[in-house]
């Protein structure tokens, strides 16, 4: 099917089934481009808390689609390709986290969102890229702090707020592919360039930065700020969304090997097959998703 009959028919069944599409920033331009709303991973999930929409079609991966369930237990979440996974979410289990926390039991356990839901429902607070140097420095009174699963962003946080973190050692394999001789060669193209950077990606690469931001935070910083030209330090697909929303702006990928395919999985066709089936939802267990929440309310009573 072509893609201008496909995006109607996408339209005409969003309607009839009361759905609203969201689609992460690293989505493939053709998925972005029929979403209704697209952002960061927890801006979508917040996204999916306000909305009127009956069903959730989310174009992201499953962590994406399980914190939007934990958020909106009443609305039907679906993902067009439910094996989109995270790699880095998938290197700690609830029981590896249990373990972690026998080991530190005075320790708060604080971990990035992309986690299980079964490994929130372990967590003291849940935090993001955006405000995980704020969750640590709101916890002065504790004597330990876990950190999991991404050491890099332990790292980036343990830096910022000179507390040592107690890091598991999980890692983003897109992220790493940025080597600072990636961002070395595109200044040596583009002098004028402001470099940003998710604080996902290693310490040598971090400190070169002229932002360490989110994937929305790039979205508006790059609006923002009176730069022309920008180094993007994240998976490639940002750089569609940023070209579109600044088109008088330059955007050059830091590394073009920085793809997650995961994120790639998702079709305008899936889409489709999903509005027309339903299909496949994703939900959290109440006992699960009530310990989970509790983790993400901390979060955002600090933010
Ligand atoms: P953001 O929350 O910044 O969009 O990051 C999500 C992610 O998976 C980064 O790799
Ligand atoms: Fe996970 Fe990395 Fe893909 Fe983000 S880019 S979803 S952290 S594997």
């Amino acid at each position: 099917m072509k893609f201008a009959q496909l995006d109607r028919k996408i339209k005409e069944l969003k309607k009839q089934r009361g759905a609203v599409i969201l689609a992460h920033n690293y989505q493939l331009p053709e998925v972005q481009d029929v979403a209704d709303f697209r952002g960061d991973s927890l801006e979508l999930s917040r996204i999916a808390a306000k909305t009127d929409a009956k069903v959730i079609v989310f174009c992201g991966v499953h962590f994406m689609a399980e914190t939007a369930s934990i958020l909106c237990p009443d609305k039907k979440v679906i993902m067009p390709d439910a094996a989109a996974g995270c790699p880095m979410a998938s290197m700690i289990t609830a029981d590896d986290l249990k373990k972690l926390k026998m080991q530190h039991p005075d320790a708060a356990a604080v971990g990035y969102v992309n986690t299980s839901a079964e490994v929130k429902a372990e967590l003291d607070y849940c935090c993001t890229s955006t405000n995980a140097v704020r969750v640590v420095n709101a916890l002065k009174d504790r004597k330990e702090i876990i950190f999991v699963p991404d050491k890099y962003l332990a790292e980036y946080v343990s830096k910022k707020t000179g507390r040592p973190l107690i890091a598991w050692k999980g890692y983003c394999p897109t992220h790493v592919k940025i080597l600072p001789e990636d961002i070395t060669r595109e200044k040596k193209f583009h002098p004028d360039a402001k470099v940003m950077v998710h604080p996902e990606c290693v310490a040598s690469v971090v400190a070169m930065a002229d932002a360490v931001v989110s994937t929305s935070q790039m979205a508006k910083y790059a609006k923002e700020t009176n730069a022309q030209e920008f180094i993007v330090g994240t998976e490639v697909g940002l750089v569609y969304r940023l070209k579109k929303d600044n088109p008088t702006k330059e955007f050059y990928p830091a590394s073009e090997a920085a793809v997650c395919p995961n994120m790639k999985r998702t079709t305008q066709e899936k889409i489709l097959w999903a509005l027309e089936e339903l299909k496949e939802e994703v939900r959290v267990s109440d006992e699960v998703r009530q310990r989970a929440k509790k983790a993400i309310d901390r979060m955002l009573a600090i933010v």
